[in-house]
Order: C-alpha cells, then sequence, then structure tokens
C-alpha cells in the first residue's frame, strides 16, 4: 500500500500568502470601490530591460534554425554565463569563486530548498526569526525536524536564532552551533544587513564547529552601503565552510523568466566527500538546466548596457524604498530596513499585533503588506512593506498610511 510522506503534515495549514489573498478577497467583495494598493509580496512590476529582450528574441530566432538550435543545457549552465558571473560578481569584488564552482539553475528558491538533500537527516539546522520560510519547510519535508508547536509558532528541533531591533536583525552565535547555518543579507523580511566583520565571525564560527553557511544572497544588488558584503566569499576562509545562492529574479526583473545559480567551491569537504560532487551528482539527476533563451537573457544581464538598465530599475525601487521609509518615519513609525534592501520593516503602532495592523491597514488605508508574525514569532508586532510597486502607487500609500 502506498503511504505518504507524513512530514508534509507537520506543516501549519494555511500558508501565509494564501491567508492574505482570502483576507484581500473577503475585503474587495464587501468594499467594492475600494481602490486597494499591494506593498505584499514581493515581486517586481517594472518589465524586463530592453537589453535583456533583444537577447531573448535573438536566442528565440537561434531556436528556429537546425544550426543554432540548442537542446539540453549543460549540467552546470552554459559555460558564457558562468563565466560572465564568476568574473562580474566574484573575481572583480576579490572574490576567488571559478566558472566551474557556479550551477545555473531556474532561481534561488529551488536551490535554497532543494541543498539540504546532500546533508545528513541528523543535521540540526538553524534559522533567523523571523525567516524566509522555504529554508524550514523543506527541512521539514525532509524529516529533518520535529513536530510544529502552535504555542510556541516553533518546530522542534529547530535552532532558531532570534533576530530584532535590540541586536540589530543580526543573528548572534547560537551556544549550541547548528550544523546546517542559514542565512540571509540583505534580509528577507527585515531589510538588514550584515557588516563584513559580522559575517567572519559567522565564518569563523563555522569552520571551528564543521557546520556548512548556506548564504542566501538573493537581494545583494541592492546594496548601496559600503561595509556590506556583497557575498560571503568576501571573508576569509568562507570557501571552505559556505554555499552561496543567487538569483536574477530581484536584481533584473526575472520573476517570471526564471534564472539564478549556486555557488559550491571545491573547498568544501564533509566526511571525506566533496559537496561539489554532491551536488553537481544531484543537480544531474534531478534537473535538467535553465532554458538556453534565459540564459542568454541572464549573460545580456552583465553587458555594459544591461547592467545600466538593470541598475536603473534598481535604483527605481529604491527611490520608492526611500519614499516608505522616510514617510513613515515623519508620521512617527518604527522603521527598518530599506536603505540596501527592498523591504521596510515597521513596528506596529500601540502594540498591535502583526494580523491586527494588517485588518487596520487594509480597512483604513486599503493598503496590503505582509503581517511580521507570517515570518516567525519573533516578527510579532512587525509588519513589512516592498518597494516594488509602481512609484504613483508607493506614493499613494504613504500618503494614505500617514492620513490614518
Ligand atoms: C531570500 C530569498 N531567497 C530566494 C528567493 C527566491 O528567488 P527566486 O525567484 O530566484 O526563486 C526569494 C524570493 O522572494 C527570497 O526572498
Amino acid at each position: 500500500m502506498a503511504t505518504i510522506n507524513k512530514n508534509f503534515t507537520k506543516l501549519p495549514g494555511s500558508y501565509l500568502f494564501s491567508t492574505i489573498s482570502k483576507k484581500v478577497s473577503e475585503f474587495e467583495k464587501a468594499n467594492p470601490n475600494a481602490s486597494i494598493i499591494r506593498l505584499g509580496i514581493g515581486d517586481v512590476t517594472k518589465p524586463l530591460a530592453p537589453t535583456v529582450i533583444d537577447a531573448l528574441h535573438s536566442a528565440v530566432d537561434e531556436m528556429a534554425h537546425e544550426d543554432t538550435f540548442k537542446g539540453y543545457a549543460p549540467d552546470l549552465g552554459y559555460t558564457f554565463l558562468r563565466e560572465k558571473i564568476a568574473v562580474s560578481d566574484y573575481k572583480d569584488r576579490g572574490c576567488d569563486i571559478s566558472a566551474d564552482e557556479i550551477f545555473v539553475s531556474d532561481g534561488a528558491k529551488c536551490d535554497c530548498s532543494n541543498i539540504q538533500e546532500i546533508f545528513g537527516l541528523d543535521n540540526t539546522i538553524g534559522v533567523c526569526d523571523p525567516v524566509y520560510p522555504v529554508y524550514v519547510d523543506s527541512n521539514v519535508m525532509a524529516g529533518r525536524t520535529g513536530l510544529y508547536n502552535s504555542d510556541s509558532m516553533r518546530f522542534d528541533n529547530v535552532i532558531y536564532m532570534p533576530c530584532n531591533a535590540d541586536n540589530g536583525f543580526v543573528p548572534e552565535l547560537p551556544d549550541k552551533a547548528p550544523d546546517l547555518i542559514y542565512l540571509c543579507f540583505p534580509n528577507n523580511p527585515t531589510g538588514a544587513v550584515i557588516t563584513k566583520d559580522a559575517l567572519q565571525k559567522w565564518v569563523d564560527y563555522a569552520i571551528k564547529n564543521n557546520s556548512v553557511i548556506l548564504y542566501d544572497s538573493a537581494y545583494e544588488a541592492f546594496i548601496s552601503e559600503e561595509n556590506v558584503p556583497h557575498s560571503i566569499y568576501e571573508c576569509e576562509g568562507a570557501r571552505k565552510c559556505a554555499i552561496e545562492f543567487r538569483s536574477f529574479s530581484k536584481t533584473a526583473g526575472f520573476t517570471g523568466l526564471r534564472l539564478g545559480y549556486t555557488v559550491v567551491p571545491y573547498d568544501l569537504v564533509l566526511d571525506g566527500a566533496s559537496l561539489h560532487d554532491l551536488w553537481a551528482r544531484r543537480h544531474g539527476t534531478k534537473y535538467n538546466g535553465a532554458p538556453y533563451i534565459v540564459q542568454k537573457a541572464g549573460e545580456a544581464v552583465y553587458s555594459k548596457q544591461g547592467r545600466a538598465e538593470i541598475n536603473e530599475a534598481i535604483s527605481y525601487y529604491m527611490a520608492n524604498a526611500k519614499i516608505i521609509l522616510e514617510g513613515l518615519e515623519k508620521a512617527g513609525y518604527e522603521v527598518y530596513g530599506g536603505v540596501n534592501a527592498p523591504y521596510i520593516w515597521l513596528k506596529t503602532p500601540d502594540n498591535m499585533t502583526s494580523w491586527e495592523f494588517f485588518d487596520y491597514l487594509l480597512e483604513k488605508a486599503n493598503v496590503v503588506g505582509t503581517p511580521g508574525v507570517g515570518f516567525g514569532p519573533e516578527g510579532e508586532h512587525y509588519y513589512r512593506l516592498t518597494a516594488f510597486g509602481n512609484r504613483e502607487n508607493t506614493i499613494e500609500a504613504i500618503d494614505r498610511i500617514v492620513a490614518m
């Protein structure tokens, strides 16, 4: 008799964004004339850059001719893209990463949820609280956690590392070292960043404890300040203890096109086995590569013109972030993030819970954001707004919130 993977039943029923959309559609039904502004889900709104569109068109044309047609992509991704990544994202920043250590994929979500497959089920995991839920849920599905405790809103056998205003939303090194440490900077949902010195401490800690850091830098392109590392490989020794995930989604508007990559350095060795080899084996067995046309679009992002165009889009979003940040600050809100990340993390007023503030904002301003508690119990009394809306809506949303 077939049975199910019972680990899936440990996951609490309703997913954050489905609860939000249910609440919003109920509100819309009751208030058909309300003009709702959504600054909730972190999806981009600007179209793809013209240089990327040109690259897509010409790659599509290549697919139409026998002599230029492409079938399956190479396992790790096309060399033309991996070499650009190695030079622009790593060598130019002083990081020693070669093209052969880069695995191209269809996005960071798949990679950061699938990477746990190459580690033993007896590994403990450490995650920030609040956290991008994918890191935890993928380990729940694999059976690496205990049950969900609805009182603590946490899974058993997971090391949660609180991130709050007191520690600047950067976790402290846990007394008991997790085997696998998930870090994400610039952070979703808090918009916080880590300094290079602080990240170096994590690298030293991981090396000392034989832990592996799974470093998600999906938002590195939004960093505007000095002394904020774009990659964990800027830290000494990181090649021996860290895997890094990157995405073209927010950097270049590829949320619908799908492209990302993972770096697994050759120096990462556990139990005498190369993690690079294990991930290559997993990748080759379960994945058949990002489409040629999408990898060509990715390559265009690294051209001079492509770079200028995507920087323009990033500046546009970060100008939205500034409008949100300054508007809320002026209105007396306690706000974080929004300087090196497209997320603004605000403290709810009058000690409202995150969901109370969600309802209040929807009701009074017809604005939708994301309740902080949806990312973990430390997110209670916080609320996330994103800078990915268009300018007009962003200004209007802040005007309405300020006028509440
Ligand atoms: C922290 C973080 N990592 C990864 C992803 C997923 O990126 P992708 O679209 O490449 O799957 C997101 C998307 O919101 C994210 O916020």
